[in-house]
């Protein structure tokens, strides 16, 4: 069997589908965030299975089981107890590894119960792998969650393709050094052929760990690890999004129709857009504080525009997101109350996931689209705003902390989310921006995603792993 051939076993926490139960019968549900939106169609196209865990809390009679799914692909459910959930997911996943990997160093909680929880999953995470493999296959393992388990693998196969790909930032040398475990996590990695990550900076800061804390010889140019036994391959590929499919349902009448209506509710009116989970590291906070600067800066648009949040609930059993929750929720409402009037409010507010057919025709529907994550492995808000974008009518406002900041810097308006005077003048340049300049600008970002869609991503992941 050539290398191409091989089947595609993709490794991460949670997969793609949530089992909801109605009445007596079970219902899988897309889960939602940026490594499902780019792997789906990798999967559906290429065949394979997805393994990871089933989402629930300790519900074992859901677990271990292999189902085929119409997306074309097999998914293996594995379940997790419910101290499992608190310490491998809520705990050093999210409480450990998230914040740090995206600076947050005082909101990263270094517990030894989350730590020995972390060992425990990853092993039974390549425990469950292995029942399923010959050694023949592409193992591709993700994110931050699975660290170790490219190591726990290759103890078991030495000879087999193994991949990791990391979808959040990879900290710096300063940062990372501070985690107590952090040489493990290293060799946890190493395990793999082929370490891939969003940027650059990411894979530099990947290899300049190496260095620093386990005094490894490294190759900046290359890529190329030493260790001894085998080469280990570091390179950036930022991950993407199925941009045909975006573009054509953004162009679909039921779409058309959707935006119309909207439109027709609000005559002279514009809307700026800004959607993600609701997460600590996208800026909303900073995003809200900017958007009152804007109306006390510029109160001639006070009326002429409405900001759209969309929130979606996420990690919400973790204190640190349930009050940031009650944060947003607060300062929505002094923001509401300071400037709304009997006939417009400024920010409306939705927490709850969209369906991606309708947020498409909310990005449509949109003359900015305003992105400010604090810090970001790729986001791919930006990247989707683009897409349905066909008429090149509107102008995205991205923060440089963004990972996709590396790829469409040039033809966006860049700020940094903490200036909020420079975000609100952001918001007013993009508003004010002529119709060819837009036009000019959508036209360039749109070509940089066509020509980098997702499928490209898994294309180059997969040959240069293959070459090697
Ligand atoms: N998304 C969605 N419905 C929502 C909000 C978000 O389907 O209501 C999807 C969105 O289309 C995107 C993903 O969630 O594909 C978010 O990915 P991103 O990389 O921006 O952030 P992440 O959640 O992975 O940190
Ligand atoms: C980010 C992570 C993914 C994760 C997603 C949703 O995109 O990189 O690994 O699946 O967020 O988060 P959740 O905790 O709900 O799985």
């Amino acid at each position: 069997m050539t290398n191409k051939q091989k089947k595609i076993v993709v490794v991460s926490n949670r997969v793609p589908y949530k089992i909801v139960r109605i009445k007596e019968s079970i219902k899988y549900k897309k889960s939602v965030g940026g490594l499902v939106t780019a792997l789906d169609p990798i999967l559906s196209k290429k065949g394979g299975l997805w393994a990871g865990w089933n989402g629930l809390v300790g519900k074992q009679k859901y677990a271990e089981q292999t189902v085929e799914m119409e997306g074309g692909y097999s998914v293996k459910f594995l379940g997790l107890s419910r101290q499992d959930v608190k310490d491998f997911y809520h705990g050093f996943s999210n409480r450990t590894i998230w914040p740090l990997f995206h600076g947050f160093i005082f909101q990263s909680f270094f517990d030894l119960n989350y730590w020995d929880s972390y060992k425990n999953i990853n092993q039974y995470f390549a425990d469950k792998i292995l029942e399923e493999v010959k050694g023949d296959e592409v193992l591709w393992i993700q994110d931050y969650h699975l660290m170790l388990v490219p190591s726990l693998l290759r103890k078991a196969l030495p000879g087999s393709k193994i991949l990791f790909f990391l979808h959040i930032p990879f900290p710096s040398f300063e940062i990372f050094r501070v985690l107590p475990w952090n040489k493990m996590i290293l060799e946890g990695l190493m395990g793999a052929d082929v370490l891939g990550f969003q940027t650059k900076g990411d894979a530099r800061n990947f290899l300049y760990n190496c260095s620093r804390a386990l005094g490894m010889p490294v190759d900046y140019d290359t890529g190329r690890l030493d260790r001894g036994d085998r080469p280990v391959h570091v390179k950036n590929f930022p991950i993407s999004i199925d941009f045909k499919k975006f573009d054509s349902l953004a162009k679909a009448i039921s779409t058309n129709n959707r935006v119309r209506l909207f439109k027709r509710e609000h005559k002279n009116q514009k809307f700026i857009i800004s959607v993600e989970r609701l997460d600590y590291t996208k800026g909303i906070k900073e995003r809200l504080l900017s958007i009152k600067r804007f109306f006390e800066k510029y109160p001639e648009y006070k009326k002429r525009v409405i900001f759209v949040q969309v929130s979606v609930p996420s990690r919400t059993k973790i204190t640190e997101y349930r009050h940031f929750k009650r944060e947003i929720d607060q300062l929505v409402g002094n923001i509401n109350g300071q400037f709304a009037d009997e006939l417009w409010t400024p920010i409306n507010y939705i927490y709850k996931t969209i369906p991606q057919e309708i947020l498409i025709s909310y990005y449509k529907a949109s003359d900015v689209c305003l992105v400010t994550p604090l810090r970001d492995g790729m986001n791919l808000i930006a990247k989707e705003y683009v897409s349905c974008n066909p008429d090149g009518d509107g102008m995205l406002v991205l923060s440089r902390f963004a990972g996709s900041a590396d790829e469409m810097q040039k033809n966006s308006i860049m700020v940094n989310p903490y200036d909020f005077e420079g975000v609100a003048d952001g918001i007013k340049a993009a508003l004010e921006m002529s119709r060819n300049e837009k036009r000019k600008n959508m036209a360039a970002l749109r070509k940089i995603v066509q020509e980098n869609d997702v499928f490209n991503w898994a294309n180059q992941f997969l040959n240069y792993s293959i070459e090697r």
